[in-house]
């Protein structure tokens, strides 16, 4: 009996001991690697954007580096023929391992969907996943396997540039759409890819969205606790769904670079969220760290390194350094195995070691790349990612009704792709020109086309001249003077039944390194559009935007708004659509729209204050509010109209007490009170009434996206455990605390109905 449980025991140990075959394999692999060839597995570089796939072997730098075998892998350029080079030469050099292609694939690939800020916009989480399936399949067609997506930063402030390249200002939203994206790149099962799917890298990690004011790279000042609950789900969401790798971030966080911050690598996203892939610099962030402050390049980069940072992008610090270091005993050859084993194991899962060309197929590629079908889902996904803000009944227009087209955005194939959009075909995404002139009878002022650039030449500040002539003295961009532009608009609108006026950002006034101290709709823009209201026709604006935008000058001008963002490939296809009723509008804001840039950060999660002002109440002396503004939004967080009206019952609970190990229904009816069938998100939000750490007025811990047909009803069941009520307390624990909950449900973050939930 004992000499049995003995030899249990002993065949426990050699199972828990015995290694993976992914084990044994990159032993023998690392065996064969010098000390320098496992450093070189660390480095990544940039493809040059210029250079020719013939011209790989003799002049590029790559490559040489490649030869001794100093390069892990390579991002940037979704040219197969050159990536297949670029293998070919990592495979003949001395180390012979594979290289990993890495490229910001954000929003789709060849085929374009609406940035992320759109997407998210959806609620719609299958639809989400899909975009992102289908991007992997465009881009491993192409050599590349690895994509720098999702981008999961939650941002408050609305001046951040890049806040349109994420999901928003919620945490449990935001967490969703990255596990529905990370699902959607990699599969459900990322111990192993096939072939046309790919790596995600999660980024920014961490916390890059909460840069004060707005104002990209800069640091960030946050609590633990609030980071924690206010931020990281997102990132925890991401490890949970099995995201293969992570992007350190530029900012700081509690006075250390994000990309040599052990807590944020190794305490955090290793240790406490499980995840066991490799993690990147973003984009020169190692050499970064000099500026930031820290050290020279040989220090900065032995810190990364030991923080738990495994891949260097584009600083040259561990190829440079690392060496060196471990010569000065400064660091320890044990840091640069295990970094160099994940990136290893990366590239095991991904299969290269099988076929280091799997992911090139030029018969997929023929298939599967911009097709017909995929523009359509385009088209499908961008009409769910409009979000209505106003309507005084003018849409949906009617189709033969005459229409003047004007605006400077409605004829840029650009601001339609939208930031971070490397497609060959962004020239030919669908504007709202073409869109619309293929529904009804339209006419286009091609003047007011112009008023793009007259709104860069307003705003030297935006940066853009710089982007449009590097190291020119600023030109005269347009030909004409801004009243003839706006002139020429006006009569097109004297002849029309109604005008459409595409207004908002043109390319490159959002995304990395375009924050703004205005957020308003440029100043040309909106004197064409008071001149439009003056005609007294009927004026719909379409905003093209990557950012919430103050409104409130343009807000009284429009009979309605659709807020469209960039939306894509297919985006002229689509807004059409929806101003033509073919498709109901059932999108709903993800962050809030400000009045003004003075109210930001400006969030729906906010904190009560120990002296609260309601939102939407006139200033109070004493209390927490201003003296020229209102301290609610435009527009507020899950705020968007359809075509048809819905009318909300109270919640109802399936119990008014809740043990901690329980759980409660909580019910809402919801009827289409209208004449169109509509889509509707339906929102439940929370309130911890007394906790011992302060706690927002409302936090969003469920949504349900439900079709209702006109004059139907329909019953959503939220189902609460005592997870959605729990939070990081004072001491980072996560709990949840007895005592009463408000328990809201509404089809925004403002018109909620509560009932009250005693948890036991
Ligand atoms: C950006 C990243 C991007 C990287 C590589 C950086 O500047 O911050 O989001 O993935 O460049 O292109």
């Amino acid at each position: 009996m004992r000499k049995t449980a003995i030899l249990v025991t002993a065949c426990l140990v050699a199972a828990c001991t015995a290694k993976s075959p992914m084990d044994t394999y990159i032993d023998n692999v690392m065996s064969r690697l010098t000390l320098e060839q496992k450093i070189g597995q660390l480095n990544l570089h940039s493809t040059p954007g210029f250079i020719s796939a013939e011209r790989v072997m003799e002049e590029d730098e790559n490559a040489q580096l490649l030869n001794k075998g100093l390069l892990g892998g390579l991002y940037g350029s979704p040219n197969p023929t050159l990536l297949r080079q670029y293998q070919e030469i990592a495979l003949n050099s001395g180390a012979g391992i594979p290289l990993i292609f890495g490229m910001d694939v954000i929003h789709g690939h060849q085929t374009v969907f609406p940035i992320p800020l759109g997407l998210s916009t959806s609620w719609n989480m299958e639809l989400i996943e899909r975009t992102a399936r289908m991007a992997a399949k465009e881009a491993s067609a192409s050599g590349i396997n690895w994509v720098y997506s999702p981008m999961v930063d939650i941002c408050r402030d609305a001046r951040w540039g890049r806040i349109a390249e994420g999901s928003g200002e919620d945490p449990y939203l935001g967490g969703r759409i990255a596990q529905a994206m990370v699902y959607g790149y990699q599969g459900h099962d990322n111990s192993t890819y096939a072939t046309d799917e790919v790596m995600a890298c999660v980024k920014h990690y961490a916390l890059y969205g909460g840069a004060e004011a707005g104002r990209d790279y800069n640091s960030v000042f946050l609590s633990r606790q609030e980071a924690l609950n206010g931020y990281m789900n997102p990132y925890k969401a991401a490890a949970k769904a099995g995201a293969g790798s992570y992007m350190s971030s530029f900012n700081e966080f509690e006075g250390i670079p994000a990309t040599m911050n052990s807590w944020l690598m190794d305490e955090l996203l290793r240790k406490s969220w499980g995840f066991d892939g490799f993690i990147v610099s973003d984009a020169t962030a190692i050499a970064e760290e000099i500026a930031h402050g820290i050290g020279d390049l040989q220090e900065v980069s032995a810190r990364s390194l030991q923080a738990g940072l495994d891949m260097d992008m584009n600083s040259d610090g561990f190829v440079g350094t690392l060496l060196q270091s471990v010569k000065e005993g400064r660091v320890k050859e044990a840091d640069i195995d295990r970094a160099c084993r994940r990136i290893l194991e990366a590239k095991y899962k991904l299969g290269l070691f099988e076929d280091p060309y799997r992911y090139f197929s030029e018969e997929r590629f023929k298939a599967d790349v911009y097709t017909p079908e995929n523009l359509a889902f385009a088209r499908e996904v961008a009409r769910e990612c409009q979000v209505l803000l106003k309507n005084n009944g003018i849409l949906p227009l009617r189709k033969g009704a005459k229409v003047a087209v004007v605006g400077p955005l409605a004829q840029d194939a650009a601001a339609m792709a939208g930031t971070w959009s490397q497609s060959s075909h962004n020239g030919e995404s669908i504007t709202l020109w073409q869109g619309i002139s293929e529904v009804t009878p339209a006419s286009y002022a091609e003047g007011s086309w112009l008023l793009r650039d007259a709104a860069t030449e307003d705003g030297v500040r935006y940066g853009l001249i710089r982007m449009f002539a590097p190291g020119a003295p600023i030109p005269p961009v347009h030909s004409r003077p801004q009243n003839l532009l706006v002139a020429e608009a006006v009569a097109k609108a004297l002849t029309a039944d109604v005008v459409v006026a595409c207004v908002g950002e043109i390319a490159g006034m959002n995304g990395e390194g375009a924050s703004r101290t205005d957020i308003t709709v440029p100043d040309t823009q909106v004197e064409m559009l008071k001149a439009l209201k003056a005609t007294g026709k009927p004026l719909v604006v379409v905003l093209v935007t990557g950012r919430p935008l103050a409104l409130t000058n343009v807000e009284p001008l429009a009979d309605a708004i659709l807020n469209v963002w960039s939306p894509g490939s297919e985006g002229g296809h689509a807004v059409a659509d929806v101003l033509f009723g073919d498709a109901n509008p059932s999108a709903k804001l993800t962050t809030s729209f400000p009045r003004s840039v003075g109210q930001l950060p400006l969030y729906y999660n906010h904190k009560n204050t120990g002296r609260p002002h309601p939102d939407y109440e006139p200033y109070r002396k004493f209390t927490s509010c201003y003296t020229d503004e209102l301290n609610g939004p435009l527009y507020p967080f899950g705020y968007g109209l359809s075509y048809t009206t819905f009318s909300y019952s109270e919640p109802v609970l399936s119990a008014d007490e809740m043990p901690l190990a329980g759980t409660v229904t909580a019910s809402v009816t919801v009827t289409n009170t209208g004449s169109r069938d509509g889509y509707e998100v339906v929102q439940l939000y929370i309130h911890d009434i007394y906790s011992t750490s302060t706690r927002p007025v409302k936090e969003l811990k469920g949504f349900q996206k439900v079709f209702i047909p006109a004059g139907g009803s329909a019953k959503v069941d939220f189902v609460l455990s005592a997870d959605d009520l729990s939070y990081y307390n004072h001491d980072l624990q996560w709990v949840c605390e007895p005592g009463d909950f408000e328990i809201m449900t509404g089809p925004n973050s403002r018109e909620t109905q509560a009932a009250v939930l005693r948890v036991l």
